[in-house]
């Protein structure tokens, strides 16, 4: 970025993370504090990913964001809180070093533009990775350091689980003014290689309750909320870190699945309910524990946050299979070519017996296409100028609004 004519620009990308023990409940909605700690698998950014480029000019009048090449309101209460602490930030390093001659001037107006490679607010975790790589991008422009999952968490809350790769651990904290509520890697992302995940895309619109507004009314008339929080999920968490470690599929699965039904069943704790599984989430539920009895083990677990979609962890070695016994359950309707996206699948012949028993009454065009991808690591630096999406003007060039590659349209 120095040296360059008119603004400085970074361009940083993040990835998307997907919970296996669940986030649901703040005790402080300011500062985004939640009610019990949670864990998440960082989902490899070759598949999904936001692009986030900062720039900042003494020529820029005012701030100004670009949101999949639309402009969008920088006003926004918690855009503006993690544009205020990354500046706190930067400015605390300035003062803290002696000598530092950083040529940026924080008093300086900033360009933002961001673009996620997948459908927003599709159920797909964009608030996170977009609010993730807003915090890495100014962090890397500012040259701010500290700890950055702070400043992400007042984003979104599940926001600071996408700053590392791999294994990821959001602890909730005691104090009152947050310092202590921050994620941090529990084992990298090269850790369980053989490790998969198959998004389950069922529904591209938008949620029908948002989970801001969803988890504010559970903490608010959920009994079973509050016993989750305070006698589950401390347990939880200490079991799936072990399950991790040790590459325990059969735990680790297991205790997915029964940490996403508990987050859905204080959903319908939840007064009035909010109910985010549909007739066809749980035909995937069905359909996995089906296919685990054929099998006699745990070898697929799924899990569904604030949205329709099914989020399928297995092994390498079961891929194949499995999704041939979704394609016969859910046979595509229109997109064949395009039903499989990401890493390769290969051709699976099912036996008679995993097909009578596994594959029932299947409903063409309920799963609208398989995404295949792995854990990856955290947000990146994008060394290459003609990655950025703002020119040097400042004003966002047609890539801020690339379409979604590999989005069935
Ligand atoms: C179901 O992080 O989107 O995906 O903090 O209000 O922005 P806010 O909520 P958000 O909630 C995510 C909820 C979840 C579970 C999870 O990711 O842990």
């Amino acid at each position: 970025m120095a040296g360059e004519q008119g603004c400085c620009r970074v361009t940083c990308t993040a990835p998307v993370n997907i919970a296996v023990i669940k986030y649901w409940g703040k005790r402080d909605s300011e500062l985004i504090l939640p009610i019990n700690s949670s864990l998440s698998v960082t989902l490899n950014q070759d598949q999904l990913k936001t692009t986030t480029t900062a720039a900042i000019s003494r020529d820029f009048k005012e701030d100004r964001l670009w949101l999949n090449g639309e402009e969008a309101d920088i006003t926004h209460p918690r855009l503006q809180n993690c544009l205020r602490e990354m500046r706190r930030l930067a400015r605390k390093r300035r003062s803290g070093s002696e000598g530092d001659t950083a040529p940026l001037n924080l008093t300086h107006k900033l360009h933002i533009a961001s673009v996620n490679n997948f459908p927003t607010a599709a159920g797909l975790a964009s608030s996170a990775a977009g609010y993730a790589c807003l915090v890495y991008t100014l962090a890397r422009l500012y040259g701010a350091d500290g700890d950055l999952s702070e400043v992400a968490r007042q984003g979104s809350g599940s926001a600071c689980r996408s700053l590392s790769g791999g294994f990821v651990q959001w602890l909730m904290g005691e104090r009152p003014d947050g310092k202590d509520s921050v994620a941090q890697q529990v084992m990298p992302e090269t850790h369980w290689p053989q490790l998969r995940v198959l998004i389950l895309v069922v529904s591209a619109e938008k949620k029908p309750v948002g989970s801001t507004a969803g988890m504010q009314t559970s903490v608010d008339t959920s009994p079973l909320l509050k016993h989750r929080a305070e006698a589950v999920v401390p347990e939880r968490m200490a079991q799936m870190v072990r399950f991790i470690q040790q590459r325990d599929f059969e735990g680790f699965g297991q205790l997915t699945m029964q940490d996403s039904n508990q987050f859905h069943a204080t959903c319908l704790d939840t007064f009035p309910p909010i109910f985010y599984l549909t007739d066809v989430s749980r035909r995937v539920i069905a359909l996995a524990h089906r296919f685990n009895t054929h099998h006699g083990a745990t070898k697929v677990a799924y899990t569904f946050d604030a949205g329709p979609n099914a989020v399928i962890f297995t092994l390498e070695d079961t891929v194949d299979e499995f999704v041939e016994v979704v394609k016969r359950s859910f046979p595509p309707e229109s997109n064949g070519d395009q039903f499989l996206q990401g890493l390769p699948v290969g051709p699976a012949v099912l036996s008679e017996e995993l097909q009578s028993a596994v594959v029932l009454e299947p409903v063409p065009g309920a799963i609208r296409y398989i995404l295949h991808t792995q854990p990856g690591p955290g947000p990146q630096l994008l060394e290459d100028p003609s990655l950025h999406l703002l020119g040097p003007d400042g004003l966002p060039l047609r890539s801020a609004s690339a379409a979604a590659p590999g989005e069935p349209r």
